[in-house]
């Protein structure tokens, strides 16, 4: 499995927290690492690739701290920018950050928090300025746990004056896994992975210094839709190199519609079962079922026999894509912009299909590996945005499956 995008491209962004190189180590080769690099080129970090996955950022003395327009609005991940910039440089100004449209996005969790912690801001012309000689303490609770938010304020108290504490925070893998890398160079953070964590701040002028080179985890969505994959067309297939304890919902889940898998500490290994039951689904934060994970598996319950609900509780625009999913043949009901009805199973027949984000537009390829005849995902930037080579390692499975321009 690749490293994790979601875990990746808040390591490079905390690299402007350090005073030496920060070394990343199994780096996803993906286009939101490469708008990140650019991103972080632009403001002034030196940046080099030392080949095998592996990249170096030093973080500059002076920063260029207005962040591109064009590339902030490429990817959501540029909002975690805000922790370390403000921290480190006392300023930063950014349009609203883009990303996949599933929905609202609003930033209003970082600007309250950042507010908290004694930030000025202000929004002028559609661009948000933040400023702050010194970061204080602050006892700030989120209205929902937010991912890019936890780890932004996460990241902005390390150099705080005082103690921040974060309630209701997010628990994700890849918010832990930070939060550890952080604490070995130096950082004094508790509680990453729960919903509450206490930072006792640093002070603005007390960088980090790393000490190792940071190893992102491997990517559990990537991963989660390979099994996905494999319970619905593999005779057997292994995934390797994956963190099966980061994908308990989703096993739970497979197997409670009949899917047999088994398990070691670092592989996962599933086949197609004779006969998949439907059942309900419904995303929550992590260690709930992720929403990452829901479109390839509204594909699986496709080929689950009986009725099954999938309610997606995260984003209020992460179901859209289910129309094409009707073009292929699938018997789904749209309830409301939360919730549809799967009756199946029914078989999907390939034709041509628009990927409208990343996640779902795996989700196209694993329904056109499914379906009779041919399928052409377009719009495939939005898959490469997240997911290395895919067609190679699903070729590699046995996928008829190609790239074509
Ligand atoms: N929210 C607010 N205000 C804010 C921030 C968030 O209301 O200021 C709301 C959102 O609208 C949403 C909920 O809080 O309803 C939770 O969203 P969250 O902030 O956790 O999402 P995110 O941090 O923007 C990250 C991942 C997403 C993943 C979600 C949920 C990154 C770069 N993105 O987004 O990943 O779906 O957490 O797990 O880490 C993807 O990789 O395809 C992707 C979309």
């Amino acid at each position: 499995m690749s490293g994790a995008k979601n875990s990746a491209l808040k390591v490079f962004a905390a690299s402007l927290l350090f005073r030496n190189p920060v070394q990343i180590k199994n780096t996803p080769l993906i286009e939101d690492i490469f708008r990140m690099k650019e991103l972080l080129s632009a403001i002034g970090a030196r940046i080099s690739n030392s080949g095998n996955k592996t990249f170096s950022v030093e973080a500059p003395e002076i920063a260029n701290t207005d962040l591109d327009k064009a590339i902030t609005q490429s990817l959501r991940a540029s909002v975690v920018l805000l922790g370390p910039m403000l921290a480190r440089y006392g300023k930063v100004s950014m349009p609203h950050p883009g990303g996949c449209v599933i929905g609202k996005r609003p930033i209003n969790f970082f600007i309250e928090g950042l507010k908290a912690m004694g930030a000025k801001v202000s929004e002028v012309n559609g661009r948000y300025y933040f400023s702050a000689k010194k970061l204080k303490g602050a006892d700030f609770a989120f209205l929902t746990p937010s991912v890019t938010a936890t780890e932004t304020l996460m990241m902005a108290a390390v150099l705080a004056e005082g103690r921040v504490i974060i309630r209701n925070c997010a628990c994700e893998p890849e918010i832990e896994s930070l939060a550890k890398f952080l604490n070995d160079s130096g950082a004094k953070i508790k509680g990453a992975g729960t919903h509450t964590i206490i930072v006792d701040g640093l002070g603005a002028s007390v960088w980090l210094t790393a000490a190792s080179p940071f190893t992102v985890i491997p990517d559990r969505i990537e991963a989660g839709s390979l099994l996905i994959l494999g319970a619905l067309a593999a005779k057997k297939i292994k995934i390797k190199n994956c963190e099966p304890l980061h994908l308990l919902s989703l096993i739970a889940h497979l197997e409670a519609a009949g899917v047999k898998i088994e398990r070691g500490a670092d592989w996962l290994a599933v086949s197609k079962p004779r006969r998949l039951s439907a059942l309900d689904v419904k995303t929550c934060e992590y260690p709930g079922f992720a929403t990452d994970l829901q479109a390839p598996f509204t594909v699986f319950l496709t080929q689950a026999e009986g009725k099954s609900q999938v309610f997606e509780t995260i984003f209020d625009g992460r179901l859209e894509y289910v129309n094409e999913l009707v073009r292929l043949g699938a018997n789904i009901t749209p309830c409301d912009p939360h919730r549809v009805i799967i009756l199946g199973p029914t078989v999907l027949s390939g034709r041509a299909v628009e990927s409208p984000d990343l996640r779902s537009g795996l989700a196209f390829i694993i329904a056109g590996l499914i379906a009779k005849g041919e399928t052409v995902v377009h719009n495939i930037y939005n898959i490469d945005r997240g997911y290395e080579s895919i067609e190679t390692k699903l070729a590699a499975l046995g996928a008829d499956i190609k790239r074509v321009q």
